[in-house]
């Protein structure tokens, strides 16, 4: 397949760029930043915001990962994070519909869900695709809102349009803060912030990516895509009664598994994701020796 992937500057764009040539694609890398040392020979620097680039961008392609966003609520302001993500996302749709493109993935969020939480927000744990939405930035706004614009080019289209709510990423080597900025009791109020310990390494994010536009048949779907487990050392359940004691289970949780169901991407995508913190840390925050494709992982620069 001929591939485009925007945001392929970004964190998540490098490594989606070389998970899908791994497997045999062609790809073309755009980001609105320059990138010389791109996995892919083909990078085309380009601004989403200009619909006349996207189509120049996206001409004869067969899918596209769109990652292309601002991603996160801080260092912009509310207007320029919802006026380049609305207008990008737009324009992404509209000219996959325009020519005629068969799949779409792009990165939607775990703050549609809500974050931060609060326990009143929480209809039922594990969360799963089904929970009501709760937006609390412009951020998680346009990201909801682009759900919904996907399901009004759905009916226009029937082309394939997968959102992949990722949470929190983290590439490998910065598995080493995740005590100091996460483990830290500092009480009720500010754990409870957090989007139910959910985090997801960057190399399943990319491998969920290149999942979704290799199916076929997908319709119109919405995935959250997480790691197996929480960034906490604690056992879920135990979180769970400590922190969110009124939220009823939807199922019965096991060990330390993610709170941000992923059992739909199992299902139906075949998402296993591979990489977890706790094969790089002690449970004390100390640090694990690294298993050898992991070490060659993280030094890699791509
Ligand atoms: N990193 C996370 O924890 C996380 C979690 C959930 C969802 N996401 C989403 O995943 C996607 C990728 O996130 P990331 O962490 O790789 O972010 P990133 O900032 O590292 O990469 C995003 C890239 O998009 C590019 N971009 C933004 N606006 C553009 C425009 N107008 N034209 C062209 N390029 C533009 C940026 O230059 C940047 O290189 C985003 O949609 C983000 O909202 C990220």
């Amino acid at each position: 397949m001929k591939v485009v992937v925007t945001g392929a500057a970004g964190k998540i764009g490098r490594w989606t760029v070389r998970t899908i040539l791994e497997a045999g694609h062609d790809v073309i890398a755009t980001d609105r930043l320059l990138r010389e040392e791109s996995a892919s020979k083909k990078f085309i620097q380009a601004d989403l915001r200009d619909y006349g680039q996207v189509i120049q961008l996206l001409q004869g392609c067969d899918a596209v990962v769109h990652l292309g966003n601002i991603p996160t609520d801080v260092r912009n302001t509310s207007q320029a994070i919802f006026e380049n993500n609305m207008l990008v996302n737009f324009n992404i749709l509209e000219a996959c519909k325009d020519l005629k493109i068969a799949k779409l993935v792009w990165a939607s969020s775990e703050t549609v869900l809500g974050y931060p939480f609060k326990p009143g927000d929480l209809s039922y744990l594990p969360l799963d695709e089904e929970h009501p939405t709760t937006v609390k930035s412009s951020y998680a706004m346009a990201k909801r809102l682009t759900e919904i614009l996907s399901d009004m080019f759905y009916k226009l289209t029937k082309a394939q349009i997968v959102s992949l709510r990722f949470a929190n990423i983290y590439e490998p080597d910065e598995y080493e803060k995740m005590p100091i900025m996460h483990w830290k009791d500092d009480g009720q109020k500010n754990i409870q912030k957090k989007n139910v310990w959910a985090y997801c390494d960057v190399r399943d994010a990319a491998k969920a990516c290149l999942l979704a536009i290799e199916k076929d048949n997908l319709g119109i779907e919405t995935f959250h895509i997480t790691a197996p487990d929480t960034i906490m050392p604690d056992l879920s359940k135990d979180l769970v009664d400590r922190y969110f004691p009124d939220v009823s289970l939807k199922r019965t949780i096991q060990g330390h598994e993610t709170l941000m169901a992923i059992d739909k991407a199992r299902k139906i995508l075949g998402y296993e994701p591979r990489y977890t913190w706790r094969s790089v840390l002690n449970n004390d925050g100390t640090t694990k020796k690294l298993p050898e494709d992991q070490l060659a992982l993280s030094k890699t620069n791509i």
